[in-house]
């Protein structure tokens, strides 16, 4: 089947089956344009909780569909692909999460969204990239515990001047961004602005122009009077930044700057997922309870 063909049969699915496609800003040019809505990781939770169509088939990786079933557990959260997950969200598990907290007790926990639901579990309040320092700020205290991105951490401890005690965290697709990368940036292109994601190691972002979650950073495409800018961020997002901004000529800031487990979830899978209803992402009430509890108190302040 040809993906013309793909497509009408997926619409023709959702329609039958009362169903919504969502996808991340990372995922395949092909995915994006089948899906119903795409965005960021808050944008996406946000999405999920507001929908009333009764399944979700999630293009995106494991704790993004977790997080929709989370906060609709009525609904069928289906992941096309059930070996799209994060690596850095397995990099904390809920065992470490609790031994940490006793050993550095008396701290608040400010987990990111890229966790499992038995780490959020664990967690007093969950964050995005897009949220994380007003999340911080909001909990009125000067020392959290922050899982799992020790990058996304310095950043945090930088913005709002606290002290951030970092897990050993990090993602392979922004870890590997180096300040040289953005040197070689400036100097290829000149005119353009450097745009990077704060899970970059901080001597990435000390050079670039600005920091942004992806939603944000399709949110300032819409508004820049800049005719080009380098994204240091995952590549897969140029195409929808393209589609909106044609006027606009976006760079990655590394052509290797890709995520293999986002790119898991293809078009023939998002297919097979609809006609099967396959696979079914879900929680167990009691960890899903926990879990709602520090996603709601992000939502609430963001
Ligand atoms: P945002 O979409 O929230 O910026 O997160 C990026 C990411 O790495 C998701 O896996
Ligand atoms: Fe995880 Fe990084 Fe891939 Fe996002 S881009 S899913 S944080 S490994």
């Amino acid at each position: 089947m040809g993906t013309t063909e793909i497509t009408s049969r997926i619409g023709e699915l959702k329609r039958r089956k009362n169903a919504v496609i969502l996808a991340h800003n990372y995922q395949l040019p092909e995915v994006q344009d089948a899906a119903d809505f795409v965005g960021d990781s808050l944008e996406l939770s946000r999405r999920a909780a507001a929908l009333d169509a009764g399944t979700i088939v999630f293009c995106g990786v494991h704790f993004m569909a977790e997080t929709a079933a989370i906060l609709s557990p009525e609904k069928t959260v289906l992941l096309p692909d059930l070996a799209a997950g994060c690596p850095m969200a397995d990099m904390i598990t809920a065992r470490e999460l609790r031994a940490w907290k006793e050993q550095v007790p008396g701290r608040k926990v400010v987990c990111y969204v890229n966790t499992s639901a038995e780490v959020k579990a664990e967690s007093d309040i969950c964050c995005t990239s897009s949220n994380a320092v007003g999340v911080v700020n909001s909990l009125g205290v000067d020392e959290v515990l922050f899982v799992p991105d020790k990058n996304l951490a310095a950043y945090v401890a930088r913005e709002t001047g606290k002290r951030i005690i970092p897990w050993d965290g990090y993602c392979y697709v922004h870890h590997k961004f180096k300040a040289e990368d953005v040197r070689a940036a400036r100097s290829a292109h000149p005119g353009a602005e450097v745009w990077v994601h704060p899970e970059c190691p901080l001597e990435v972002i000390d050079l670039a122009d600005r920091t942004l979650s992806t939603g944000k950073m399709v949110a300032e495409a819409g508004k820049t009077a800049c005719r080009e800018v380098v994204l240091g961020t995952e590549k897969g997002i140029i195409h929808r930044l393209k589609k909106e901004n044609p006027e606009v000529r976006f760079i990655p800031l590394r052509e290797s700057a890709l995520c293999v487990h986002m790119k898991m979830t293809t078009l023939d899978k998002v297919l097979a997922a609809l006609e099967a209803e396959v696979h079914r992402v879900t929680v167990p009430p009691d960890i899903a309870e926990r879990a709602r509890g520090a996603i709601e108190a992000m939502l609430k302040i963001t």
